[in-house]
């Protein structure tokens, strides 16, 4: 789960990253509200638009932040409908930033990635910032407990003509890692975005070395968690689970690692 969190080295912070707390956007029952009020100021420069960038990451309140929006995100049109039309869910602070998305796009696009999981879809805007760069006969594998948040994205998967490309799978996410295994399907998928519940965290990971080939990449989101891994609580479950797969992944052999402080802590893991 995303946590609402930006986290950025900034030289004109006191603090090494400037957060907004996981507890203080779920206290915030007007957040939702907060962000959809930003207003639009478009101003066209070459085909990307340099609007006030709408999202739960912070960018709102931190000028460097909205400086690398502004210098950097290229959103396919679809994709900005969802990102905008997700922030009027009141769980928006749960998706993945889109800043980071487009990193995991230009990454599985540069290992010319053809198939592709994603662990925990939300509304589906990384399902689709993903799709987007897989082929025509791409395939991403998009798990989720429930339909309901899926089904917002499916109109803009559709808009963006990538709708076929995208096998949504609605039961326990490992149940369907376990279905692709059986299916015959190891070592054949060449990304996979780790994204649902931190429990399953570990699992997830293991399954997902099985299916993806040699110099494919897991991708797993919020091995930071709002910078809480630095000390977990003894009664802190989630942070726990998180703490324990990065420092098994740091020793990991069957991986090349870089951990970085995008969004809310990503680690890329690269399968020898
Ligand atoms: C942080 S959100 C995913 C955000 C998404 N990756 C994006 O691009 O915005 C986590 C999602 O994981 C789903 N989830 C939670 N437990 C799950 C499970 N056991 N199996 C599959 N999905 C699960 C939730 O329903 C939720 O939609
Ligand atoms: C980002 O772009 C918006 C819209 O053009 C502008 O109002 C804002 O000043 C820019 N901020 C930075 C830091 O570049
Ligand atoms: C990646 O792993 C290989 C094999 O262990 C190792 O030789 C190489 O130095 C690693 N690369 C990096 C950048 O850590």
């Amino acid at each position: 789960m995303r946590t609402g969190t930006t986290q950025i080295h900034s030289s004109s912070n006191s603090s090494l990253y400037t957060r907004v707390s996981r507890e203080a956007l779920i206290g915030s029952a007007t957040l939702g509200v907060v962000f959809v009020a930003g207003y639009y100021i478009g101003k066209r420069r070459s085909t990307f638009s340099m609007d006030i960038f709408k999202s739960h990451s912070g960018a709102k309140d931190n000028p460097l932040m909205q400086y690398v929006l502004n210098h950097s995100m290229r959103e396919h049109p679809a994709l900005k409908k969802l990102r905008l039309r997700t922030m009027d869910d009141s769980w928006n602070f749960i998706m993945v930033a889109a800043e980071q998305s487009q990193l995991m796009a230009n990454l599985a696009r540069l290992i010319k990635a053809k198939k592709a999981i994603e662990i925990g879809v939300y509304t589906g805007y990384n399902t689709l910032s993903i799709a987007l760069v897989l082929p025509d006969d791409g395939k991403m594998v998009a798990c989720d407990i429930k339909d309901e948040y899926p089904n917002i994205g499916k109109p803009f998967w559709k808009e963006a003509g990538v709708e076929n490309k995208i096998d949504l799978r609605i039961q326990p996410a490992l149940e369907t890692l376990v279905d692709l295994l059986a299916n015959g399907e190891a070592e054949t998928f060449d990304f996979v975005f780790i994204d649902a519940d931190k429990a399953n965290y570990d699992s997830y990971y293991e399954k997902s070395l099985q299916l993806v080939r040699k110099g494919g990449i897991i991708a797993i989101d919020n091995v930071l968690w709002s910078g809480k891994v630095v000390n977990p609580a003894s009664d802190d479950i989630d942070t726990q689970a998180i703490d324990k797969l990065n420092k098994k992944l740091y020793r990991d052999v069957r991986i090349n690692i870089s951990m970085l402080t995008v969004g809310d802590g990503l680690t890329l893991a690269f399968k020898l």
